[in-house]
């Protein structure tokens, strides 16, 4: 997409486990008026399985394919918030059409952050590792340089609540919608 061309109307959250991006999203979406679409759940829904089955059964390599095909079938969309999994950066082909599907915001909290938050939570299959700390790390030193490649604005919401993050981030998305002054 040249730059001059208008962006769809879409944010897009992308960024590590535990960022934030279904939480806030739900909630930015609430407060823009748009529908909100979570990538895992397309997936989940369209396999009739649960994400950690799918990684289970067909490896990952099966489940990044369906997630670019889940990325796929937004091509249409508008008037979405749409909060993506932590991994569909790593997939080349999908940088240029999460940037053309809309504005891309990541969600970027300190390390210490994710950590404690994934902590609580036994569903991402990539951390069930003897050391899931060290393979955070490892995983977000590999990832880092992607999310800064595919954002358009990268922000770091930890220190508010997530309805004030919400809030705070629909004025930015309303100012980067509105059209210029003449
Ligand atoms: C993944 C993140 C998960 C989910 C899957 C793989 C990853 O989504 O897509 O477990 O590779 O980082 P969340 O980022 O919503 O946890």
């Amino acid at each position: 997409m040249s730059p001059e061309e208008p962006r769809p109307l879409n944010v897009i959250l992308i960024g590590f486990m535990g960022c934030g991006k279904t939480t806030v999203g739900a909630l930015l979406a609430r407060q823009l008026g748009f529908q909100f679409i979570d990538t895992d759940q397309l997936i989940a829904q369209k396999a009739q399985l649960p994400i950690p089955r799918i990684f289970e059964t067909e490896g990952e390599a099966g489940f990044r394919s369906r997630e670019s095909a889940a990325l796929d079938s937004l091509a249409a969309t508008s008037h979405a918030v749409i909060a993506t999994g932590g991994g569909i950066v790593t997939v080349p082909n999908n940088l240029p059409k999460l940037r053309a599907l809309g504005l891309v915001i990541w969600l970027n909290p300190p390390e210490p952050i994710l950590y404690a938050r994934i902590q609580r939570n036994q569903d991402r299959p990539l951390l069930r590792s003897p050391n899931p700390r060290q393979t955070l790390h490892d995983l977000l030193a590999l990832r880092r340089h992607l999310y800064a490649a595919t954002a358009h604005l990268d922000v770091d919401v930890s220190d508010v609540t997530p309805d004030e993050a919400a809030y705070g981030l629909a004025e930015s998305v309303r100012v980067h919608f509105s059209p210029p002054a003449a």
